[in-house]
């Protein structure tokens, strides 16, 4: 018998023939999303920038049992164009765009903040905010004229707390945060509701960067609930809010993070990359393949 409270999932069948795009669905808190999707019947479209990491995540997606219902298309969501024609090969899987998550993410720029480069915040910014801005117009220019749809935007505990990843990061999921309220609040009466998740620490590649053990660590010190979060925990907060049974929830940025936020603000940076605040400065482009650029500070 499983503990209470013990990670579960009962597939139902919430997103028959319903249409789903996921952006940065070929690895963790997407990839997740994507199965728990089509786990429940949705068609899905995966937009991710990396190539060999995203044919992966759709040839164990089709070899699961999902063949003929997902797909993907190379993107980079800070590119309008790119963003564009993912909505629209999104809608063209059903007639109609139902769900969208976007999602796709990187650590970004990190170091002190005099030594943070304008270049590398606005990178940081262009794929976590104006990633999330692009996929919501697009998404909403469809949904409207098909009469409505729902949309999940991935924010971060570090949106709503100081002192949990680098500022860049935080600054931007912040935003996305904001975001998502008043566009919840604009499009609610073309009935296309819009909401947030704020992931605290999911083990994923993004997180933990390899060094699973480091990470694990510090979180035990600092994260109340006993278990670590995982992209499912996630993927079942996505999918929730993506269906009908949260249709009068809109406008809301669910943490998903083991009581870390009921935990309160901590000066603690909890992340094998800690050393790297204080020692280093540049970006880093997460799971993209794209090379970081950091240098070591005197
Ligand atoms: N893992 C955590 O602890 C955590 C916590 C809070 C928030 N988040 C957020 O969750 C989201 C997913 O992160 P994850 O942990 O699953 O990371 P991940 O690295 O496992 O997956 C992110 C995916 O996004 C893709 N991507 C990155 N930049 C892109 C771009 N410009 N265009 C298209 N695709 C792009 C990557 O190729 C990758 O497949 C991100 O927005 C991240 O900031 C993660």
């Amino acid at each position: 018998m499983s503990s209470p409270n013990a990670h579960t999932t009962t597939p139902r069948d919430r997103f028959a023939d319903r249409s789903a795009v996921v952006t940065g669905g070929a690895s963790g808190i997407g990839l997740a999303t994507a199965r728990r999707l089509l786990a429940e019947g949705a068609h899905v479209l995966i937009g991710d920038y990396n190539t060999e990491a995203a044919e992966a995540a759709v040839a164990r997606l089709e070899s699961e049992g999902f063949r003929g219902r997902v797909t993907w298309r190379r993107v980079d969501v800070a590119e309008e164009v790119d963003v564009e024609a993912l909505m629209e090969a999104g809608q063209a899987l059903t007639g109609r765009l139902d769900v969208v998550f976007n999602n796709a993410g990187i650590g970004g720029a990190i170091g002190p903040i005099v030594e943070t480069d304008v270049a590398h915040w606005d990178a940081t910014f262009a794929v976590l905010t104006r990633g999330v801005f692009l996929g919501v117009k697009h998404a909403a220019r469809r949904m409207i004229g098909t009469g409505g749809g729902v949309i999940v935007n991935t924010a971060s505990i570090a949106g709503v707390a100081g002192g949990v990843l680098p500022t860049p990061y935080s600054a931007a999921k912040a935003a996305v945060i904001s975001f998502t309220r008043n566009a919840a609040n604009e499009l609610a009466e073309h009935r296309i509701r819009v909401n947030a998740v704020c992931p605290g620490v999911i083990f994923t590649p993004l997180m933990h960067n390899g060094r699973e053990d480091a990470a694990e660590a510090v979180v035990r010190q600092i994260q109340p609930w006993p278990d670590r979060g995982e992209p499912e925990h996630v993927a079942d907060a996505v999918a929730f809010l993506a269906s009908d049974e949260a249709a009068f929830i809109t406008g809301e940025a669910l943490a998903v993070d083991g009581g870390y936020l009921a935990n309160g603000l901590l000066r603690v940076h909890p992340l094998p990359g800690a050393k790297a605040k204080a020692d280093y400065a540049g970006i880093t482009y997460g799971l993209t393949g794209r090379p970081r650029e950091v240098r070591r500070l005197d």
